[in-house]
C-alpha cells in the first residue's frame, strides 16, 4: 500500500518525507487556501516546491469544471513537473477530461468520488487514481472504508487498473481499515501517519531496556 500524504503544507510534506515512507502528496484548492497560497503563478511555484521535496506523484487539482477549461489547464500543471497527476472532479466533463487526458498519456486523479457508480465511470475513462472521501461518508452516517472495499471487489473482478486512492482519511485506524480493505493507496494527514508509531507497550519496553542498560553501564 502506497502512503501519500494529503496536505499542502510544506513543513508536514518534509517530515513525512524525511520519515522514508512516503510516496506522494495529494492537494485540493481548500487545502492550498490553508497555507495561503493564491494566483495562478504562486500556486504552480507551490505544486513545484512540492514536487522537490517528494519521490512520487503529486495530484494537482483543476478548478475548472468545463472540459476545454480542465483541458487547459492540466496541460499547463503537467509541463510543471514529471511527478504532477492531474485531479479532476467527478462530473460529467471532469469524466470526458479524464478520458481525453488518458489518450495523450497525461495522469489523472478522479476526485470526490461517493458511490461505485462514480468509481465504475472513473475507471472506464481510464483514470490513474479514483479518490473516493471516506471520512465526508462517515460524516453523514455512511461507512466510508465500505465504499473502498466495493471498489476495490468491482476493480479487482473486471480487471479495472484505476488505483483506489483512499482520501478524506481521518484517523490512524481509517488507515488500517482501508489497508484492510485492499486499498492502493491512503492519503492522510500527517497526524494519521505518525499515529501508527504509537503504542504503550512499545513505550514502556524501550524504557525498561534503557533503564536496565543504564544499571549497568551509567
Ligand atoms: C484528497 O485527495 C482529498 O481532497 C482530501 O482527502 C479531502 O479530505 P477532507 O474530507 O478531510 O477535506
Amino acid at each position: 500500500m502506497k502512503f501519500f500524504i494529503d496536505t499542502a503544507n510544506l513543513e508536514q510534506i518534509k517530515e513525512a518525507q524525511e520519515l522514508g515512507v512516503l510516496d506522494g502528496v495529494t492537494t485540493n484548492p481548500s487545502l492550498m487556501a490553508k497555507e495561503g497560497i493564491s494566483g495562478k503563478e504562486n500556486i504552480h511555484n507551490h505544486y513545484k516546491a512540492i514536487c522537490e521535496i517528494v519521490d512520487g506523484d503529486v495530484s494537482a487539482e483543476v478548478i475548472s469544471t468545463d472540459f476545454d477549461g480542465m483541458i487547459a489547464e492540466a496541460e499547463e500543471l503537467v509541463k510543471l513537473h514529471p511527478q504532477i497527476v492531474i485531479k479532476v472532479p467527478m462530473i460529467k466533463d471532469g469524466i470526458k477530461a479524464i478520458k481525453y487526458l488518458n489518450g495523450k498519456n497525461i495522469r489523472t486523479n478522479c476526485t470526490l468520488v461517493f458511490s461505485a457508480g462514480q468509481a465504475l465511470l472513473a475507471a472506464k475513462a481510464g483514470a490513474t487514481y479514483v479518490s473516493p472521501f471516506i471520512g465526508r461518508l462517515d460524516d453523514i452516517s455512511t461507512d466510508g472504508v465500505e465504499l473502498i472495499r466495493q471498489i476495490v471487489d468491482i476493480y479487482n473482478y473486471y480487471g479495472y487498473e484505476t488505483q483506489v486512492l483512499a482520501a478524506s482519511i481521518r484517523h490512524t485506524m481509517h488507515i488500517i481499515q482501508c489497508l484492510e480493505a485492499g486499498a492502493d493507496v491512503a492519503t492522510c494527514p500527517l497526524n494519521a501517519i505518525l499515529g501508527l508509531l504509537k503504542h504503550p507497550l512499545t513505550d514502556s519496553g524501550l524504557e525498561k531496556f534503557l533503564a536496565d542498560y543504564n544499571k549497568l553501564n551509567a
